[in-house]
């Protein structure tokens, strides 16, 4: 066993925090059966208390067949009512970027499920945080290792900038694969909703559904009036999340000179973030308008766009700009999920 392995384990055991690698984001992990050391992950993000964490749980070690079972003993201390939809996703998509919403067991602490009735269970796939919780032998609460409502962090550099004056035990497991946080999908409350997905991700609402063999997946605006929205059942779901410290703003392709702020018309200095195919018009126009523009070019796949988002967010924020102006991403679903984050990036941003 390597001795970062070893020693994190330690830690974890003793109550203290690490933070883990994963193929998401990097997150903030805790013995999820510890009391103390799930509030250490409150105090140390600056979360309020009540936004419940994702247990992080190994996966099945099992031959096919055997894999239900496998997977219901892994699940049984966290989940009551472990249902067939339950254990198919299961089977479909773990390990990897899907958190799932199950009824609780009654064991699960409430400062992990925020009091509710229901926990978050996620079977990550990056082969540090599988080696540590095979290791373990038990669940690890882990939100993102960022500061509340800030980035999240995608590389062990952006988690040890976020606590750079705490003593933070950072596992290192290079980029993150995905690079957004997984697809949360509740299938607690399916006989008054149906199922729901509370957060978009690699793991689209059609890959949901076909698992479940055609079952109808609901996005959360189709279902929104009949969510309790005075209670932050996802912290994923304020709409100022994930956000730079520069003001950014979104702009439709082609109409940057249009819709520009007057407050960055005289000598500011702006990022200009587009795809490759953005028109040059709006450069000369920036020039005659004596800006300081600094070009970015996105990458053209939305995996790709996921995976380098929030290094892009963080290098932005540190570069000072005046402004980010950003070119809005294609309007097909499969950009849903990189789509929703730049939402909430720009909502949350210039605070
Ligand atoms: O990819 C990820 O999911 C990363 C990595 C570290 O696993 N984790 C992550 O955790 O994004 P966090 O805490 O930053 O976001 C988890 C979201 C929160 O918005 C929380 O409210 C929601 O999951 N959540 C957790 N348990 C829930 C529950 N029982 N019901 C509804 N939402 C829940
Ligand atoms: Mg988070």
């Amino acid at each position: 066993m390597s001795d970062l392995i070893a020693k994190a384990l330690e830690v974890l055991h003793e109550g203290g925090l690490v933070a883990i690698p994963t193929e998401t984001v990097y997150g903030l992990a805790a013995d999820a059966s510890n009391p103390e050391a799930v509030e250490k992950i409150f105090s140390t993000k600056g979360r309020p208390s009540g936004h419940p964490l994702i247990v992080h749980i190994a996966q099945a070690t099992s031959s096919d067949e055997l894999s239900d079972d496998a997977w219901r003993e892994l699940l049984l201390p966290w989940v009551r009512d472990i249902s067939p939809a339950a254990l198919a996703l299961a089977k479909a998509f773990w390990p990897g970027p899907l958190t799932i919403i199950l009824p609780k067991a009654k064991s699960v602490l409430p400062q992990v499920t925020g009091g509710q009735d229901t926990v978050g269970i996620r079977c990550p796939r990056h082969p540090v945080a599988q080696d540590l919780l095979a290791r373990f032998h038990g669940g690890l609460a882990a939100p993102s290792a960022n500061r509340f409502g800030r980035i999240s962090p995608t590389s062990a550099e952006h988690v040890r900038e976020e606590f750079a004056d705490q003593h933070i035990m950072v596992l290192d497991g290079g980029p993150c694969e995905v690079g957004i946080e997984s697809t949360i999908v509740d299938l607690s409350r399916w006989d008054q909703l149906g199922y729901v997905i509370l957060r978009p991700g690699a793991i689209s609402a059609e890959m949901i559904q076909a698992a479940l063999l055609g079952a109808q997946v609901e996005m959360p605006h189709q279902i929104s009036q009949q969510l309790d929205i005075n209670q932050p059942r996802v912290s994923g779901s304020l709409s100022a999340h994930y956000a730079p410290r520069t003001k950014m703003f979104l702009y439709p392709s082609g109409q940057l000179a249009s819709v520009l702020p007057s407050a960055l018309k005289s000598k500011n200095k702006l990022a200009w973030v587009h795809f490759p195919s953005e028109a040059s018009v709006d450069l000369d126009y920036l020039k005659t308008q004596k800006i300081n523009v600094v070009e970015k070019i996105l990458p053209t796949q939305s995996d790709e766009l996921a995976r380098q988002l929030y290094a892009l967010l963080r290098q932005l924020d540190q570069e000072n700009y005046d402004g980010i102006a950003f070119e809005d991403l294609p309007t097909d679903s499969a950009w849903d999920a990189v789509k929703d984050r730049l939402g909430r990036a720009v909502v949350g941003s210039g605070s």
